[in-house]
């Protein structure tokens, strides 16, 4: 078989297995790594697939109880059994029981109607006061979630650079800029998002003081580029056919822009800065779902619109009630993102508070933050941009505190 065969034959194992048992395979994960609600649960690698995948099961049978695989072939004679690799028990592969690996013991992480995030935060860059060592953060805003590489990368905004940080590092690394202020190809300044394109073969920037956006290679650390001239680029996001998306905060207007445009195409806005449904004002972070309606936090007019494709002008999707009746709602939304539910989760800066808004409410219920500037573990300073990673953990970009905090989504 050659390797092409071989990743198939791999690919129908794993997906038989798990018709067969209903539990959920995890893919890119380390060993034992996380892969459910339950963290009593883990990621068993299958032997011979590749990038990490296995299936996710419960950490602590008892190892004297798992007999080891066949090991010319890796079968299990015991039935209801799987062959999976188990190093903390035995060095060769163990046939593990399957009920042990079932959804009812192992929930997968995604969000649901019912997900809650605890409400202490886990700082994981920065909090290490304002300043630029590769500790510290100097007014983060924009932020960009790698799932696969388990790690993010922000736009730290004071600094005139962008770090990546590991998750668990105790330490950023810069990745462009850190060259100090200025507008040379090797500076940046004030840059206000940055993400990776979709081979994740470069850093695309927002460097909104230098009315720009430019694009840095991950491999040579010689190759910049402006992509686009004259923007005042404050948020990015990229659709699944790798469209890139700009707000543009001067502008009061969103772009598209396909690999080789000049000028990109208006998506949102684009009809002077206004509180009309076709206008926009001070735009900053935004989102683009899988059909490439864009959302976008509307700053000043404290609101969030969408604009579905192709459409002449945008619909207010929070606060949802008129804001004479409801006056104070929504204080400077920051950050929007959605999930695959379509409950819409947006960053305040004004009341320090990440809230929800589902389609079918007409109020937003609080999700984290407590409605009070402040650096506890539970508190906010100035909120911007925030993510999910792939399980429903919520990142939020908390600026004045110099950090990023995590809060990590819990289902019981
Ligand atoms: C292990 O697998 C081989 C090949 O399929 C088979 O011939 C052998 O009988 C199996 N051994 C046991 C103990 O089941």
């Amino acid at each position: 078989m050659n390797t092409f065969n071989i990743h198939y034959y791999i690919v129908f194992i794993i997906l038989s297995i798990t018709v067969q048992i209903q539990s959920q395979i995890c893919e890119k994960t380390a060993q034992y790594g996380q892969c459910s609600t339950n963290n009593a649960c883990g990621c068993f690698h299958i032997l011979g697939a590749d990038d990490g995948a296995g299936i996710c099961g419960f950490l602590w049978p008892i190892c004297s109880r798992l007999v080891p695989c066949n090991s010319s072939d890796n079968s299990c004679l015991q039935s209801n059994t799987i062959c999976v690799q188990h190093p903390q028990c035995d060095d060769r592969p163990l046939c593990y029981p399957v009920t042990m690996m079932k959804e009812n013991i192992c929930p997968p992480m995604i969000i649901n109607i019912n997900s809650k995030w605890k409400q202490n935060a886990i700082t994981i860059a920065g909090g290490n006061g304002q300043g630029s060592e590769l500790n510290q953060l100097n007014q983060p805003y924009g932020m960009y979630v790698d799932n696969d590489d388990q790690c993010i990368y922000i736009a730290d905004g004071g600094n005139h650079r962008i770090v990546r940080w590991e998750f668990d590092a105790a330490n950023g690394q810069i990745v462009a800029g850190g060259n100090g202020m200025g507008s040379a190809i090797n500076q940046l300044n004030y840059p206000m998002d940055a993400i990776l394109d979709r081979e994740k073969k470069h850093l695309i920037i927002c460097d909104y003081g230098n009315m720009r956006v430019v694009r840095w290679s991950r491999q040579n650390s010689q190759d910049q580029q402006i992509l686009i001239p004259f923007i005042g680029c404050w948020g990015l996001a990229m659709d699944n056919n790798g469209d890139l998306y700009i707000s543009d905060m001067e502008r009061h207007q969103v772009r598209r822009w396909q690999e080789g445009d000049r000028e990109g195409t208006i998506v949102a806005g684009g009809n002077g800065q206004g509180n009309q449904f076709n206008q926009l004002s001070n735009p900053t972070y935004i989102f683009v779902d899988e059909y490439y309606s864009i959302y976008v936090a509307d700053t000043r007019n404290n609101r969030v619109m969408k604009w579905m494709k192709n459409a002449a002008e945008g619909i207010r999707i929070a606060p949802t009630q008129v804001p004479e009746e409801n006056p104070g709602s929504m204080v400077g939304p920051t950050g929007v993102i959605v999930d695959h539910m379509g409950n819409i989760y947006v960053s305040n800066m004004g009341s320090h508070q990440i809230t929800r808004w589902s389609p079918d409410e007409m109020e937003g219920a609080p999700v984290v933050g407590k409605k009070e500037d402040g650096s506890g573990s539970t508190q906010l300073s100035y909120s911007y941009d925030l993510s999910f990673d792939r399980y429903g953990n919520l990142y939020v970009v908390d600026t004045e505190n110099n950090r990023i905090q995590k809060f990590i989504i819990n289902l019981d």
